[in-house]
């Protein structure tokens, strides 16, 4: 008897994996491991069906609330962010590999399968994550292995029976969790072709938004939201609502050309509405409340957690120490940030928080507090050392 964890969504490629472990790898016993993150329940339905009918031990795991509390929220506090896109499958496939890893420990698994392709950035992210955990595992990439085409790939789920979802109108490739949903493949490839309508499903276009703004104030505790309009709430619950609100207002499309691990520039079309609305909300509250110097090092901290958290190195010493820094900081990310939702615009008209480094009797035009005659010496020696090169070219 040969067992094995086949970490499952119930798509096309893990589907195909299934046939193919057991005939040209020989695991007899295929166990399979969905866990929700988010996605449509829809598509863990399927997934438990599909394994079904494929005679899988199937297990599913609703890792929901870790997902929001411990990887969204460690994002928000990073201003997580790559290319200009908020993370999302990124920080999801570390929490699915280790909950693969978990299930695995209790039947006392050591062999793992995932469908991730050779192309991208999913197999580095999920394979590092079960080298962090278990010890020894064996991991197979069926469909890197076999570098099969999409076209092949049909053609042998349908000779093995595997169910396909009527693939003409399958062309795009989605993943979804909490925090984002990408959109890819088919058309969507070419840098310069205009995303049909169809492939969003979090966020309304502008001409079929609410014709007045919406207006929603979030507030922050150590650097994470903690209520939408004043109510309180805990991490999930937060996100989706937040999510409803933004999606509603058309908030959270993102088309951009990303450089993938590999080196391969692509293509890709995000819905993150939620993300858009909290860490729009979370920089304005540290612009407020952090010093310039911290803002300044920040960027440069988050910006490097960003690469991190996109390699999938979620468990890297590095990010830890990252963290402590950045959890140091977040002590005075707390307050209020108002926003206003309109047509696809997500734009702050407000923020307050008991450690606001302002003051409106030194920054005010009509205030004395600050006496403007003490300034005069800065000013004269600002760009000094300029100043005296200047005066050097113009001898020569
Ligand atoms: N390019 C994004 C990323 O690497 C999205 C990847 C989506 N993954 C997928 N298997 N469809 O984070």
């Amino acid at each position: 008897m040969k067992n094995l964890i086949l970490i499952y969504s119930g798509g096309l490629d893990t589907s195909v994996c299934i046939p193919l472990l057991r005939e040209e790898y020989g695991y007899d016993q295929l166990i399979t491991v969905t866990v929700d993150m988010g996605q449509p329940r829809a598509d863990i339905q399927q997934a438990e069906e599909k394994a079904r009918a494929l005679g899988t031990e199937h297990y599913t795991v609703d890792a929901r609330r870790e997902f929001a509390a411990d990887y969204v929220f460690a994002a928000i506090r990073a201003n997580g962010d790559y290319e200009g896109y908020p993370l999302s499958t990124a920080i999801g496939r570390p929490l699915i590999a280790t909950c693969a890893a978990r299930v695995a420990e209790r039947l006392g698994v050591t062999a793992f399968a995932h469908g991730s392709t050779g192309k991208g950035n999913d197999q580095f992210r999920i394979e590092f994550t079960l080298r962090a955990l278990v010890p020894e595992p064996t991991i197979i990439a069926p469909m890197r292995e076999r570098n099969l085409t999409r076209r092949e790939e049909v053609e042998y789920a349908l000779a093995k029976g595997v169910p396909v979802a009527a693939t003409a109108e399958k062309i795009w490739s989605i993943d979804e969790n909490l925090w984002g949903r990408s959109i890819e493949g088919g058309r969507l490839e070419e840098p310069d072709y205009s995303p049909p309508e169809e492939i969003f499903q979090w966020t309304l276009p502008p001409d079929r938004c609410p014709d007045r703004p919406r207006e929603v104030t979030v507030g922050f505790q150590n650097g994470v939201p903690v209520s939408l309009d004043g109510e309180p709430l805990e991490p999930l619950p937060l996100i989706q609502a937040a999510h409803r609100i933004a999606g509603e207002n058309g908030v959270g499309r993102i088309d951009i050309i990303e450089d993938r691990m590999l080196g391969l520039k692509v293509r890709e079309n995000y819905e993150c509405p939620a993300a858009v609305l909290l860490l729009t909300a979370h920089r304005a509250l540290e612009a407020l409340v952090l010093t310039r110097d911290e803002l300044a090092f920040k960027r440069l901290v988050d910006q490097k957690w960003g690469e991190l958290a996109y390699a999938g190195l979620w468990l890297d010493p590095l990010k830890q120490a990252l963290e402590a820094f950045i959890a140091r900081t977040q002590e005075r990310v707390e307050g209020e940030v108002r926003l206003r939702l309109y047509r696809g615009s997500c734009q702050v008209i407000g923020r307050h928080s008991g450690w606001a480094l302002y003051s409106e009797a030194l920054s005010s035009f009509d205030d004395k507090t600050f006496d403007q005659r003490e300034t005069t010496g800065a000013v004269k020696t600002h760009g000094l050392q300029a100043q005296m090169l200047q005066a050097l070219r113009a001898r020569r």
